[in-house]
């Protein structure tokens, strides 16, 4: 139903919108979504692996796909390869869409690292890479773009991805866990600074996403270990009973139809929400 119903709606018309992790799985999906109801998209991507996360993340010819499906989507895209972590060229990719586009109206901090290893075992390295991306690299995406937001005094809406891991907790990822948390607290104080300028910040919880994030090598083996070659059939049955509503998990597209409802006027006084998008996962 996703796409469908939200076809012949221009909710983001003559708006721009700022998307993190814009190369692949929900980022694009936002992009394009942003796009089809008339917004023009700032996007930014690692576009490179991480030395302490053990599946790919996207490549430079995934973002050249997103910019290619935004405008057949109708709209247009800034886009270049910035870190989250790295607050200067973040500002820079930013700064350059912004002086393409001319404003900025929505942020969706989307980018982000599922890198599990239970505390006995893990490293300084592997916390920090997932910290700073997930939970400072959010603080770094909301910061290069706030002041013009505010300056534009017309608003806004700030959109951050955590995970059912920011209100639950999840076994054998503690820094993820406490990044996902982490940005729960900051989209709290955030909301309410920002809301004497009618900006409003909510953070969205997703269950398992059908995205390369899950749905690489390194995922089935991790939550399979009871087999030999466990596949994503293997992976479906392990994740199936976790949700209520018996679904795997969730399409790129259900993550959208939260974000773009959440960033739209129809959602104008929600702010400071929790929003979890989840087939019923923490009802349990
Ligand atoms: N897939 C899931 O099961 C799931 C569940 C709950 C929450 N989430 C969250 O949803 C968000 C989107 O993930 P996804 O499912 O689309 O996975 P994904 O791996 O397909 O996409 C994440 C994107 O972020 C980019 N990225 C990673 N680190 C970056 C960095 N330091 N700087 C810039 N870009 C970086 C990656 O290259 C990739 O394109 C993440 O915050 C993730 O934690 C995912």
């Amino acid at each position: 139903m996703g796409q469908e119903s939200s076809n012949n709606r221009r909710r983001f018309e003559g708006k721009v919108v700022f998307i993190t992790g814009a190369a692949r799985g929900q980022g694009r999906e936002h992009a394009i979504r942003f796009a089809s109801e008339g917004a023009r998209i700032i996007g930014v991507d690692r576009c490179e692996d991480l030395p302490n996360t053990h599946y790919p993340l996207a490549t430079e010819e995934d973002l050249a796909q997103t910019v290619k499906s935004v405008e057949a989507a109708g709209g247009a895209m800034h886009a270049d390869v910035a870190d989250v972590r790295d607050l200067d060229r973040l500002r820079e990719v930013f700064v350059a869409g912004y002086e393409k586009f001319g404003r900025i109206d929505v942020v969706v901090a989307n980018a982000g690292i599922y890198s599990p290893a239970p505390v006995r075992y893990a490293t300084s390295e592997q916390w920090a890479e997932t910290v700073d991306t997930n939970l400072t690299g959010v603080f770094n995406t909301v910061r290069v773009a706030v002041r013009r937001m505010i300056e534009q005094d017309q608003g806004g809406a700030i959109a951050i991805t955590s995970s059912i891991a920011g209100l639950k907790g999840m076994y054998g990822s503690a820094a993820y866990n406490a990044s996902k948390h982490g940005v729960v607290g900051f989209m709290r104080s955030l909301a309410l600074e920002l809301a004497p300028h009618q900006i409003r910040v909510n953070t969205v919880h997703p269950t398992s996403v059908g995205t390369p994030m899950i749905n690489n090598e390194t995922f089935p083996k991790l939550v399979r270990s009871d087999l030999e070659n466990p596949t994503m059939d293997d992976v479906a049955d392990f994740l199936r009973p976790q949700q209520p509503m018996n679904v795997a998990w969730l399409d790129a597209s259900d993550i959208a139809d939260a974000v773009l409802w959440l960033c739209s006027d129809e959602a104008r006084y929600v702010t400071g929400v929790t929003l979890p998008v989840d087939g019923g996962a923490l009802l349990r």
